[in-house]
């Protein structure tokens, strides 16, 4: 059974949708822990689920080193197979990515390479693009560059705003992070193999 610590920043939809696959007996993984960098909403999910929390508040510390030594610390308690990124809307200091590489993956709504960031719904609309879409991709050191390891394209709707968008991207990427950790679970996705690919081509 794969232990899972899922880190969020807000509402924790995605998160919750994890949490209701891992509650069926026959999905291979189990969430351990959420952890949060601030007083999130989503919180109220894993409380739902019986699931402990923390909670690292970026502000209360001087530098993103610090706070990541704390979330690196706390996390450790939990000793988790993987981690998740689902919605943690702060970039992680590099000690904390090297220390949980390749066990660590992150959602992100937009087909990346295009359109990184914290705003991947709203840089997609202003490219007036006819399709944007949901990817997972494996954490590295920069901003959503990592390996990518599953993505799907959604259209962009005439009347979509940022919201509509982001709402019908949601859906897809639980289904693609449900069933990513379902395939890093049963061994079918090799997480070191799908990083060793990804330094590979960015080598090449
Ligand atoms: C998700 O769409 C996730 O991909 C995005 O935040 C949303 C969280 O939604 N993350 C990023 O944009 C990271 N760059 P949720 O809190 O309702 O699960």
């Amino acid at each position: 059974m794969l232990s899972v610590a899922v880190l969020i920043s807000g509402t924790g939809s995605n998160l919750r949708a994890l949490l209701e696959a891992a509650a069926d007996p026959d999905y291979p993984a189990r969430i351990v822990v959420v952890g949060a960098d601030r007083d999130a909403e989503g919180l109220a999910h894993a409380e739902q689920f019986g699931i402990p929390s923390f909670t690292v508040p970026y502000a209360q510390f001087d530098s993103r080193e610090a706070w990541g030594a704390e979330l690196d610390a706390q996390l450790k308690v939990w000793r988790p197979d993987l981690v998740v990124l689902s919605g943690l809307m702060r970039l992680l200091p590099a000690s904390l990515v090297t220390e949980w590489s390749p066990r660590i993956i992150n959602t992100h709504p937009a087909y990346l390479p295009e359109f990184p960031g914290a705003h991947g719904v709203r840089d997609a609309l202003a490219a007036g693009v006819a399709q944007t879409g949901a990817s997972v991709i494996l954490v590295d050191n920069g901003v959503d560059t990592g390996p990518i390891l599953a993505q799907e394209r959604i259209p962009v709707l005439p009347d979509d705003d940022e919201h509509a968008l982001h709402e019908r991207i949601k859906p897809v990427e639980r289904r693609l992070l449900i069933d990513v950790v379902r395939r890093v679970a049963t061994g079918e996705l090799d997480l070191g193999a799908a990083a060793a690919a990804g330094h590979a081509t960015s080598a090449s």
